[in-house]
């Protein structure tokens, strides 16, 4: 088996970094291990679970079906840089409020597929959350409350009741 690595350079959350990495390393493992950020999780490792959810210039991705080198010269936003940033504050106070997160393994990529869809603008139907989020399995809460808290926030930022 190859031990091929390669020299890359992205820029992750706000962060120049230059790193030498095995061309065969998913981006969710170099974000974990190279990098220490944790918040983004590993469950299916097949692209079905949606936990490894993180931003490659704009577009949000499955870290486990990228490879490191793949974003070479990107742009990398995790849950950590989207949290420190305040983005996404109101969704996670929301999240918070209505119970929509238990273990919170599901909820670094949940927040990140929520706030994709948000950025868009407007207030997305209860379906339209649904079908966005669809991608982004969790395992304790049923989902009810995921989407309320979402569906709040949309009304929110629209400037409607919560
Ligand atoms: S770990 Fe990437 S989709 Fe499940
Ligand atoms: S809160 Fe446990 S998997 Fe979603």
């Amino acid at each position: 088996m190859s031990d091929l690595s390669l020299d890359i350079s992205q820029t992750v959350n706000g962060e120049p970094v230059r790193e030498r990495v095995e061309a065969r390393k998913t981006l969710v493992d170099f974000l974990r291990e190279d990098l220490g950020l944790t918040g983004s999780h590993v469950g299916c490792e097949h692209g079905v679970c949606g936990a490894c959810t993180v931003r490659v210039n704009g577009e949000i991705v499955r870290g486990c079906l990228m490879l490191a080198v793949q974003c070479d010269g990107a742009t990398v936003e995790t849950i950590e840089g989207l949290s420190d940033s305040g983005e996404l504050a109101d969704l996670q106070a929301a999240f918070e409020q209505r119970n929509a997160l238990q273990c919170g393994y599901c909820t670094p990529g949940m927040l990140t597929a929520a706030q994709d869809l948000l950025k868009r603008g407007g207030v997305p139907s209860r379906d339209a959350i649904r079908e966005h989020l669809s991608g982004n399995y969790c395992r304790c809460t049923g989902y009810h409350a995921i989407i309320d808290a979402v569906e709040a926030v949309a009304q929110a930022r629209a400037g409607g009741n919560k």
